[in-house]
């Protein structure tokens, strides 16, 4: 394909790319230079569908012009105030609208800035809570293997992307234990959550009578999202949270992905009828135009850290520069309008078996060895080369030509398309990664 080297700066050596190629990339770049709905252009004129709502922000799709223009009002009336010991309103009104969508008693909203910095504030919130308790022996947190929880130290060091930590493997946070992941052979074109491996669950019991005491949390995404969908089996969440209930063990679930209707439900917790104790959220809260990280957490535990220190005192020691700040608050603010306007997570629910009918689809190319889904996110494994990864790549950049966009993470293809598409688009993202898997595969 000929390259249009328009639109490309005249450097590219400086800015050292994240999680990227950077030599294949300067060599060959993807620049996207517009964004309009559920369509992405690129440097070349090219018009992608956008599969994946970028890394999962954008589900109400791009451009929404509510949202810009109560970013501009915001940014004209109060551009930046300090969080802390003073505040504005907007960040007030919006914990209390967060709280109307969060289960049971999660209603006490901490703002980070990211879905890593909601992971690292949830940790230390458990922390702060058994102490509060005067419970000074729990230390220990289990994740479990295929879990993302960004890539701070405590969120890397409990989720389980071992080729992620290696380079850290002597800084990880201690006493950190791993559960088995719950994908299992027979889950391989399951649609859904799948009948068998709610057993697996059973692994946090035998961790927690080996380290009796000891254990400040469990935290789990409720699906895996960035190793390609892992739904949870039937009655695994439900298990892991009576063993939790049982051993004094807060339960965390990291929302990042599933946070904000990406299951039908505003949260996967009432999707799936097992409320945690602490949630973590990100992305989508602001539509993923301003960071934003949201850490939820039930009345009691607020109440106990809250109490444990005298009035007047800082009782949390923890907090960040641009936790809540005026144009985050603005776009989730305007996020939530839309949300309730146009009966957003309806509409996932409504949309979704049309999207996995869709996924599953694919089944028949050679090259496809899984396909996994839930609501409008879906993961598929493209069989391995010689190395882990470069099949996904080469698929990843064969459906780049072909004109739908998505992350791949290592061999598995991510979508996680936005919730405003309609089944024209559903259809339009399928054929394109139909032909880009196609020409993938003749090579
Ligand atoms: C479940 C989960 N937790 C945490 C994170 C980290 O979020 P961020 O990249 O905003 O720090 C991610 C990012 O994809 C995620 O998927």
């Amino acid at each position: 394909m000929s390259i249009h080297r328009t639109h490309i700066p005249n450097s590219l050596n400086e800015h050292w790319m994240p999680f990227s190629a950077n030599r294949d990339f300067k060599k060959n770049p993807r620049l996207i230079t517009g964004a309009r709905g559920v369509y992405l252009t690129t440097h070349e004129g090219n018009t992608l569908i956008d599969a994946s709502s970028g890394l999962f922000c954008n589900p109400l799709g791009h451009g929404r012009e509510e949202i810009i223009q109560a970013v501009s009002k915001q940014l004209r009336e109060l551009d930046y105030t300090l969080p802390f010991n003073q505040g504005f309103g907007g960040s007030f009104q919006l914990a209390t609208r967060i709280a109307k969508h969060t289960p049971e008693n999660l209603n006490k909203i901490f703002y980070t800035i990211c879905g890593s910095t909601a992971v690292e504030s949830a940790i230390k919130i458990a922390m702060a809570y058994h102490a509060a308790k005067g419970d000074k022996k729990r230390f220990r947190f289990v994740g479990r293997d295929r879990g993302y929880h960004g890539m701070n130290i405590g969120g890397l060091s409990v989720g389980g992307f071992n080729n992620y930590k290696e380079m850290c493997a002597n800084i990880l946070m201690p006493g950190v234990q791993h559960m088995r992941h719950t994908f299992l052979p027979e889950h391989k074109f399951v649609k859904g959550q799948p009948d068998t491996g709610a057993e697996l669950a059973d692994d946090l019991e035998m961790i927690a009578n080996k380290y009796q005491g000891e254990i400040a949390a469990c935290l789990v995404e409720p699906i895996a999202g960035s190793t390609g969908t892992l739904v949870p089996p039937k009655g695994y969440l439900d298990r892991l949270k009576k063993i939790c209930d049982k051993h004094g063990i807060l339960l965390i679930y990291d929302e990042v992905i599933t946070g904000w209707g990406r299951t039908g439900s505003a949260f996967a917790a009432q999707e799936f009828g097992v409320t945690p104790d602490i949630m973590t959220m990100a992305k989508a809260t602001t539509n993923g135009i301003v960071p934003m990280g949201v850490v939820a957490v039930r009345d009691n535990i607020y109440d106990a850290i809250v109490n444990s220190t005298p009035e007047g005192t800082i009782e949390l020691f923890h907090g960040y520069t641009y936790s809540g700040i005026p144009i985050a608050v603005a776009a989730a603010l305007a996020v939530q309008d839309i949300f309730e306007k146009e009966d957003i997570f309806n509409r996932v629910k409504q949309m979704s078996s049309y999207f996995q009918d869709g996924l599953h689809s694919l089944k028949d190319l050679d090259c496809v060895e899984s396909i996994r889904g839930y609501g409008m996110m879906g993961g598929i494994d493209i069989r391995k080369k010689d190395k882990p990864g470069k099949a996904g790549f080469q698929v990843y950049k064969s459906c780049y030509d072909n004109g739908v966009n998505f992350k791949a993470t290592a061999d598995a293809l991510i979508l996680a398309p936005p919730f405003i598409c309609e089944k024209k688009h559903i259809d339009e993202i399928f054929d394109k990664l139909r032909k880009g898997i196609t020409q993938y595969i003749r090579g």
